[in-house]
């Protein structure tokens, strides 16, 4: 099945092929599912192999971070998720999602010439606007993870006049931010060989990478913020992520809070 022209299972396995190792050994092409994730789930407990991707034209149910739901129309994004098995300690698990908004930004930089940088921890932004989205889900055994499935949500081709109104304040896609019409199959071959690239150096302990990337296409770092979180509200200049990706907030009376999960609410 082609999702445009050229854009199947076979081209970009045999692209990927070419480039990387895990990522992309097997990939399926939906024409339409619920969420590429909940797909993925279920392939994981048949016992499929690491590196498989999920690759979908829609979604009827996508699902966003903090209950959210993932606007997923067909023929115009990216909704693509990664089956990952790599026993990594569950304690860096934070830099899969990391990763992923680094190979994101990357690939559309590349490819889209756009100029997108992430908001802590994973949000893929452009002009203040939010063009994609990751949403890692993982099961861990001890303190290793067992499996874990990485999804991405790139806003492609969509035009403004196609969101929601409730998003369509906040939200772009790459089309919007050229004005040109863009190649989802490039974007996602050099996506997906960007994960691959990212996840052999986290895998093998070169993790201080991603973390300087990340560093480099950050919006959050040097900015006064405030970070909604499970246990309440901190506000202060964000300063840093540690080895595991965490946050570190310089709150106003100096102190240092760090901050493994959350939403930053304001950036200013
Ligand atoms: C976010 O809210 O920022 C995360 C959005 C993640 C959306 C992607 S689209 C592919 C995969 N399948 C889903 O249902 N969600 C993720």
């Amino acid at each position: 099945m082609d999702f445009e022209e050229g854009f199947n299972a076979d081209w970009l396995q045999n692209k990927l092929n070419e480039q990387s190792s895990i990522i992309g050994r097997k990939i399926i092409f939906l024409k339409e599912t619920g969420s590429t994730n909940e797909f993925a789930d279920n392939l994981v407990k048949k016992g499929s192999e690491e590196g498989t991707v999920v690759i979908a034209d829609s979604q009827t149910a996508g699902i966003g971070r903090h209950g959210r739901s993932w606007f997923s129309p067909p023929g115009k994004n990216l909704y693509v998720s990664v089956i990952l098995k790599h026993p990594l300690p569950v304690n860096k698990s934070g830099l899969l999602s990391l990763m992923a908004a680094v190979a994101s930004c990357s690939a559309l930089n590349k490819f889209a010439s756009l100029k997108t940088g992430i908001k802590w921890p994973n949000d893929v932004l452009c002009n203040e606007r939010k063009l994609g989205g990751i949403l890692t889900t993982l099961k861990s055994s001890g303190d290793f993870v067992k499996h874990a499935v990485l999804g991405i949500g790139l806003n492609i081709n969509i035009s403004r006049d196609e969101f929601p109104e409730e998003i369509s304040a906040t939200t772009t896609s790459a089309r919007i931010e050229t004005g040109a019409e863009l190649s989802r199959k490039d974007i996602a071959r050099e996506l997906l060989a960007n994960i691959d690239f990212w996840y052999k150096k986290l895998t093998s302990g070169e993790e201080e990478d991603i973390i300087s990337t990340w560093t480099k296409l950050s919006i959050t770092l040097g900015k006064k913020v405030t970070a909604k979180t499970a246990d309440g509200f901190y506000s202060g200049i964000a300063e840093a992520i540690d080895d595991k990706g965490m946050l570190l907030i310089r709150l106003d009376d100096n102190s240092l809070k760090k901050i493994s999960s959350g939403e930053i609410i304001n950036l200013r």
